[in-house]
């Protein structure tokens, strides 16, 4: 009987769940998804560079909002799921999927080190046959240019020795409603059987997975929903100063603009941008379209005006505080909310941090509240988050609430506050009125 050749065994593996599955890289993407792959029967080695988080996940004790202590348990108690920080359990398994950040660098400009980091411990490890996805968000090229020299060096041909995809990661953290399984996978293989065999890994775990013509198309698929958002939140949070300066509520204009039933999609303006994803993702497009000589203007004025957000909301601190005869320096100023959105302990890029330095700067009195983030390593201190209470507030000159947290007394802040700037409307939304209360 002739003997199947490398894609159909390793189609069948993945089908019939015996392809083991490694994740490089367990943070917010690839701990929920190293769960998700154990949880529907594969057997999962989870690997980690930090110690510290791989320590924490063989306790059983989960670092990432969306993952309970509970569902780690489980999976370790499975044994479908084991961690790691060794690089040599990589040879033993059939599916590589690299989850490692892509931030910027100073000069803002990609930096790639982790991938690079992560395709060097596949080269030292991998082995022929095996599929490789990466998820980071990158440039067009990425997984073409970089991780496929590295495979093709020892494997041999992609498509026939080794099997290469992109497949990038679209969850929004602390979201109820999508996760990792409901979100439909986009996968664009090197070639036709690439991506064909991450799209069979992913239907395995994921409602629906959408195969693409190319990893570039999947690479700038991201790019493009994350410039999608990082341009129109550049463009509310300029409609929210120039409704400022008219006189005009921005948050009643957008609730309004939101009963047409087609041809808007309401975003809301906010203190900046912050998160792993829309400050940088669109700034890893716009390098690359400069290396092509083209500009991304679009992507690089909304960036402009997201940058400048933090900015805005303290000149209007310092507006609200001179109506009040005060200034910033030495006014009790209480941040409400230092994470970069709702419900999550993510403090990458959050705009809290860019106000607080300004704050700093101006000399004010600030402080925080955040049952997310205890503390915070900031303006060469280690601050800690107060307890919100009725005394604490009433101390202050002003209260201002730069990410509405549920589970939070906002009742209790409008009814002992002296006045209260909300520059994500929580208190319009919550059905909260006081004349103390101004919004972005
Ligand atoms: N956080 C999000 O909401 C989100 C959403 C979609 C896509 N993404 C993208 O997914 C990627 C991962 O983001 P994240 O938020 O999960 O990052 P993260 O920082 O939460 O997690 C990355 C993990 O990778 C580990 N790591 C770094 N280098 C490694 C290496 N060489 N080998 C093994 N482990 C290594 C780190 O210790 C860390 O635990 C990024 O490209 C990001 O842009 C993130």
């Amino acid at each position: 009987m002739k003997k199947s050749d490398t894609y159909t065994q390793l189609k069948k593996r993945i089908i019939s769940k015996q392809a083991v599955v490694a994740v490089i890289g367990l943070g917010y993407v690839g701990l929920p998804m190293a769960v998700q792959f154990a949880r529907k029967g594969f057997s999962v080695i989870g690997i980690d560079t930090s110690k510290k988080r791989v320590t924490r996940l063989k306790k059983g004790i989960s670092y990432i909002g969306d993952v309970d202590d509970k569902d780690i348990s489980e999976a370790v108690a499975s044994k479908r799921f084991t961690v790691t920080t060794s690089a040599k359990p990589l040879s033993g398994c059939d599916v590589v999927i690299i989850c490692v950040p892509t931030p910027l660098n100073r000069a803002l400009k990609p930096d790639i080190s982790y991938i690079l980091s992560a395709s060097k411990i596949l080269k030292q490890n991998s082995r022929a046959g095996q599929l490789v996805i990466l998820e980071s968000t990158t440039y067009p090229g990425t997984t073409r240019d970089i991780i496929m020299p590295v495979l093709a060096g020892r494997e041999g041909k992609a498509g026939k020795d080794f099997f290469l995809a992109f497949s990038p990661e679209r969850i929004d953290p602390g979201n109820p409603r999508y996760d990792f399984s409901n979100i439909p996978k986009l996968v664009g293989g090197i070639t036709e059987k690439c991506t064909c065999l991450a799209k069979t890994l992913y239907e395995m775990v994921t409602e629906k997975a959408i195969g693409l013509s190319s990893p570039e198309s999947a690479e700038v698929t991201k790019l493009l929903e994350n410039s999608f958002r990082i341009v129109n939140i550049g463009l509310i949070n300029e409609f929210a100063h120039l409704c400022h300066k008219l006189g005009i509520d921005v948050w009643e204009v957008v609730e309004a603009a939101k009963t047409k039933p087609f041809g808007f999609m309401p975003f809301y303006p906010g203190p900046g941008v912050g998160g792993h994803c829309i400050p940088a993702d669109p700034m890893y497009l716009s390098w690359k379209a400069r290396k092509v000589g083209f500009e991304t203007r679009m992507i690089d004025l909304a960036a402009r005006v997201n940058i400048n957000a933090p900015k805005h909301v303290v000149e209007r601190i310092s507006d609200l505080l001179k109506e009040q005869n005060k200034k910033i320096k030495g006014s009790n100023i209480l941040l409400l909310g230092a994470s970069y959105k709702e419900n999550i302990n993510d403090l990458r890029e959050s705009p809290a941090l860019d106000v607080i330095k300004l704050l700093d700067g101006k000399k004010a009195a600030w402080s925080y509240c955040d049952s997310f983030i205890p503390y915070l390593d900031i303006c060469g201190i280690r601050a800690k988050s107060k307890t919100l209470s009725k005394s604490l507030v009433k101390k202050q000159d002003l209260v201002v609430i730069l990410t509405g947290h549920s589970g939070v007394d906002y009742e209790m802040v409008a009814a002992n506050a002296k006045l209260i700037f909300d520059t994500r409307n929580v208190a319009g939304k919550k059905g909260i009125k006081g004349e103390n209360i101004v919004k972005l």
